[in-house]
This record gives structure tokens, sequence and C-alpha cells, in this order.
């Protein structure tokens, strides 16, 4: 203990003085702008808003080396709490971790080392590719900022995999899962309790080929149902959907305007002023959508019914990655010929990196465009 904690001052130490020295140094002429490394992760889904992935892989590389560290030591802290010292003042956990950190974040905003230029002269072929017209597209951006999203998605469920595998043989079977510990302590009201999120029907759901185990594609659809194109998977998340609603199965019209009808709704319209209007002039759009669903015309929206819809009601990647190209497109199409020129990308830089880039006052603010 003694020599924890002696380690444990000289390592603050090391930090504080780092931190001191660094200091002086930080430019104060970067145009009020800093690249900044996301510092908070969430890792419980309860919690869960989405998060931009940064628009440059370099970047989103090291956030990810980031999060990792982050995520091993939570890991390590919550099912081998014997192995770790509580010595650390409260507080100190939420702060940047070492040297790397630092490093990391001034040399993005060091302009001789990560030159964004030039950065963008590299990734504007790379965008610019269907078709390779010198422009990019709201579609190519979609698609790429799509690219980011998936690889970092399927780079999380990689390290669910490694814990979750406990015979690593590449694959989970049902027995091997253990559901995250929120879902053991919840209480009944909580989210994921009494739906089916975690459970044996969501596992087999999952398992495309039903062979009674989920490889990588399968464990990764598991955890992020709204981005599967497994039909099976799709009718699960439908279901609970309708058993989300009063639990007989079936949604009535006033159970679908009242709920499902305003996640549709927002989604269409990016929630504006909908909000404003008075139930009235809501309802007949309603009325004429469950109507569509309502393929039987038995009065009920039945989970199948439902699956024309699922992509609003659980918004997947692809309409976070088309949220992130408009916000882009707004923001940097300066002649606003709905597309982006290499010039155009070049004399807007910081868009490119807002996720990350904030004015020194209003650090997340800048996120909102994406929630
Ligand atoms: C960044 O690169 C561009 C193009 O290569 C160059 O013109 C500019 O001077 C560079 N900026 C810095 C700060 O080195
Ligand atoms: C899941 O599938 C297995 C067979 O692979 C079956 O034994 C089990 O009953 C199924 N569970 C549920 C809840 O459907
Ligand atoms: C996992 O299994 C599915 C079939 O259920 C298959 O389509 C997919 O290619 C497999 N993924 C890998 C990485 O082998
Ligand atoms: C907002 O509401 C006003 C009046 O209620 C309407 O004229 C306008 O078109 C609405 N804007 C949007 C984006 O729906």
């Amino acid at each position: 203990m003694g020599m924890t904690s002696i380690i444990m001052y000289i390592t603050i130490a090391l930090l504080f003085l780092l931190l001191v020295t660094h200091t002086p140094k930080k430019p104060s002429n970067l145009r009020n702008r800093r690249i900044k490394i996301r510092n908070d992760f969430a890792f419980d889904p309860r919690h869960h808003h989405h998060e931009p992935v940064p628009f440059d892989p370099l970047v989103a590389d090291i956030e990810r080396k980031r999060e990792d560290k982050e995520w091993e030591r939570r890991y390590l802290e919550n099912s081998h709490s014997e192995l770790v010292h509580h010595s650390a003042a409260p507080g100190h956990e939420s702060q940047p971790e070492g040297d790397d950190f630092m490093d990391a974040e001034d040399y993005l905003n060091d302009e001789e080392k990560f030159n964004v230029t030039n950065r963008l002269l590299v990734l504007f072929p790379k965008i610019d590719v269907e078709p390779v017209d010198g422009y990019v597209s709201e579609h190519e951006l979609t698609e790429w900022s799509l690219k980011q999203s998936e690889k970092e998605v399927m780079h999380r469920t990689k390290r669910e995999m490694d814990v979750h595998d406990k015979n690593h043989d590449g694959l989970i079977s049902f027995a091997e899962y253990e559901p995250p510990s929120w879902v053991h302590n919840s209480d009944k009201n909580s989210f994921g309790y009494d739906m089916g999120w975690w459970k044996e029907e969501h596992f087999n759901a999952s398992d495309a080929d039903g062979d009674g185990l989920l490889n990588i594609t399968e464990f990764n659809d598991f955890q992020h149902p709204a981005d599967s194109k497994n039909p099976k998977l799709l009718q699960w998340l439908c279901k609970e959907e309708v058993r989300d609603s009063d639990k007989d199965g079936k949604v009535n019209f006033q159970e679908f305007f009242h709920g499902l009808f305003d996640s549709v709704r927002n989604y269409d319209e990016e929630g504006h002023n909908s909000s404003h209007l008075s139930d009235d002039s809501v309802e007949a759009p309603a009325k004429k959508l469950f109507n569509e669903l309502d393929k039987d015309a038995d009065g009920f929206l039945s989970d199948v019914e439902l699956l024309h819809i699922i992509g609003k009601l659980h918004p997947s990647e692809r309409y976070y990655a088309k949220q992130q190209a408009d916000y882009i497109l707004s923001q940097s199409d300066t002649d606003k010929d709905g597309r982006l020129s290499l010039t155009e990308m070049i004399e807007n830089p910081y868009v490119f990196y807002s996720a990350i880039f904030s004015d020194e006052d209003n650090e997340y603010d800048i996120h909102d465009e994406f929630r």
C-alpha cells in the first residue's frame, strides 16, 4: 500500500509538471479553435446518445485507442475490483491520462505536424468516388461517414466479443453471454428489464443461420439490431416495439398516436416546429399513416406491419451519417450547389473537425446538431 501511494503521488506530480510545462506553450493564436479529443466515454447503453465519429480516420484512430484504454480500466474495475486500488482522488479519473492524451491533442493542434489542409487533400479522393468527378456529393459524404461509424461499431463489438467469448473460439453461445451488469441490477421499471433485450429470444433472432452460436457479424447485429439486415432480428425489434405499448401484442390507434407516431414524425421533420402544432392537425397524418400500415385493416398494427417504419423507430447508423453529411454541407457548401469542391473543403477546414473542434468557451454546444 505504502509503495502504491508513493507511485501514485509521483505520477500525479509528473502529470502536474507535464500540465505546467505544456500550458505556456499552448498557442493562443489558434484562431480560437482547438481540436479536442473526446474524453467522455459512455459504455452503458442506457446513457447512449449517438456520438458522431470523427470525419478523419486518423483522429478516429487516436480516439479509439484512448477509448480502449479507458474501457479496459473500467472493465478491470468492474469485474476484478480486487486488482484495482481505489486510491485515486475523485475527479482524478475524469482527467486526461498522461502523456499520450496531451501529446495527441498537442500533435493535432500543431499545424506543422498535423496540417489540416494536407489531411483534406489526402481524404478528398477517398470520398469522391461515386463518381470521381472532382466534387463530393451528399451521398458520397454520407457513405464516407457511414464507413467511419461502421468501423467504430465493429471495433466495439470485437472488444465486447473478446470479453464474452470465454472459450476463444470466435463464437458466442447464449451460455457464454452474460448480459451487461445493468440488466441484472436493474429494477422492474428500468430500461431493458421487462423488454426482451439481452434475453434468449433476442439472441436467437440474431443467430441468422440458427446454429446456436453468434459469429462476429451476428454478434454485431445482436448489439445493433437497427443496423442489421437480418429479417428475423428486425421482426424481433418490431415485436419489442409492440410489447412496449401495452403488452397485448397489438398497437391500436391511440397507442400509435401517443407513442410510436412521435418517433416517426420527429424522424421525418427532425423535430423542428412540429411541437407547436395542435393535436388535431397531426391526428390526420397519423391516421393516414396508421391506415397505410394496417394492411389487414383490423384496426391494430402487428409486429409485421411495423416492419415498414422500424428504421424510423430505431434510427440506424445511416440515418446519423446522413445527418452529419447534411450538417457538413450546410456549413461548407459556399456556392450552394449542393456539393463540395476541394476548395470549399479547404476553405472551411474546421467543419470537418467540428465534432471535435470547439470554440474555447462553448465547448460542447457544437455537438448539438447531431443529437
Ligand atoms: C499546410 O500545407 C499546405 C499545403 O501543402 C501549405 O501551403 C501550408 O503552408 C501548410 N501549413 C503549415 C502551417 O505548415
Ligand atoms: C432459442 O433457440 C434454442 C435452439 O437453438 C432453443 O432451444 C430455445 O428454446 C430458443 N429460445 C427461445 C426463447 O426462443
Ligand atoms: C457469420 O454468419 C453469417 C450467417 O449467419 C454469415 O452471413 C456471415 O458471413 C458470417 N460472418 C463471418 C465473419 O464469418
Ligand atoms: C413552422 O410552422 C409555421 C407556422 O405554423 C409554418 O408556416 C412553417 O412552414 C413551419 N416550418 C416547418 C419547417 O415546418
